[in-house]
């Protein structure tokens, strides 16, 4: 049995478990085939996404402070890197790099950003690993050189928080680690964080349909993309923009063999993205158990780069 079939049975239990409970529901991990990785590096690109170019212009900027946490000869682990973008600000600014991992769930997009990285860093030992952080990871052997991890793009912010403990403290007992940089999305008006996932152009839509998308190629359902549309809304209790997708009218779906009822507005719960304060974030990983070298912000306080120790 090869991954790929394998993937495909664990996203069609996942999708028959998420979409049988009440309120319907699914982890945002499945939103990354090929196609959603492609539409997450559009996101990126929006101006209503704030958060891609703000964690960008403090990796730039502050720069030193980053490099001055990361030893000689260290490699750089990377969790969830997409299309590592942000991750060649540090692959040029910090010489004392050996090698990089980046892990990712998007397989084809991971091997084939691997593969433009080997070519424009032929010095550096390039080692992609494919897996779910939400499950240990196994490291490749780096021979006791440090481990220096980075969690970029508020996707700890994904989680809820026991999930972001629990994986905060898995990053802290992997062996040689010396730091962690980590980067998180800050509160901020209601307006600005909800046009952030909603934008004009309908990209965050089609990221959030192409979930029906792939549970009709893969998990054997027969979504009605037209009968389903995208919403995002501000949780203040919960301090998280929650993304659904709203049926439109009554409906039945089949999906692996069963029948999924759908009321008219009832929604399938798809993300969160929790949003901190310098405060919630220093306290979550001091819990953890790890050190604060330091909270990057940019001068607005949008976003936050922790440097953990
Ligand atoms: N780090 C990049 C990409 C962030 S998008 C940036 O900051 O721009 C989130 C990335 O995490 C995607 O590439 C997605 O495929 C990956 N991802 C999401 N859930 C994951 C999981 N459970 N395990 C591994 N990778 C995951
Ligand atoms: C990857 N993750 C942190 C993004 C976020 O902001 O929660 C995914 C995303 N969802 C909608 N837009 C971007």
């Amino acid at each position: 049995m090869t991954d790929t079939t394998i993937e495909a049975r664990d996203l069609a239990e996942a999708a028959l478990a998420g979409l049988t409970a009440q309120p319907k529901g699914l982890s945002p991990k499945w939103f990354y085939d090929a196609h959603g990785s492609d539409l997450f590096e559009r996101i990126t690109q929006l101006p209503e996404y704030y958060p891609a170019r703000t964690e960008r212009a403090i990796l730039e900027t502050r720069l030193d402070e980053i490099a001055a946490e990361v030893p000689d000869g260290a490699v750089l682990v990377e969790l969830g890197s997409g299309a590592s973008v942000k991750t060649r600000l540090l692959l040029d600014g910090l010489p004392q790099l050996a090698g990089y991992v980046p892990i990712d769930i998007s397989e084809a997009f991971l091997l084939q950003t691997a593969s433009r990285l080997r070519a424009d860093y032929p010095d550096l030992a390039i080692t992609p690993v494919v897996a779910d952080f939400m499950a240990p990871i196994t490291l490749p052997d780096f021979g006791g050189r440090p481990v220096v991890g980075f969690f970029p793009g508020s996707t700890l912010g994904n989680l809820d928080r026991r999930g972001a403990m629990e994986l905060l403290a898995r990053l802290r007992a992997w062996p040689d680690h010396a730091a962690l940089i980590l980067g998180l999305d800050l509160v901020k008006p209601v307006e600005v964080l909800e046009a952030a996932y909603d934008d004009a152009q309908g990209v965050t839509a089609a990221f959030n349909l192409n979930l029906l998308t792939r549970l009709n190629r893969e998990a054997g359902a027969d979504f009605d993309l037209s009968a389903f549309r995208h919403k995002a809304v501000w949780n203040d209790e919960a301090q998280r923009v929650e993304m659904h997708l709203e049926s439109l009218r009554a409906q039945r779906v089949r999906i692996a063999g069963e029948t999924i009822n759908f009321t008219a507005g009832e929604t399938i719960h798809t993300e969160n993205s929790h949003k901190f304060s310098p405060e919630t974030l220093s306290m979550m990983a001091a819990r953890a158990g790890w050190g604060i070298a330091g909270i990057l912000t940019d001068p607005d306080e949008l976003f936050a780069v922790a440097m953990l120790k």
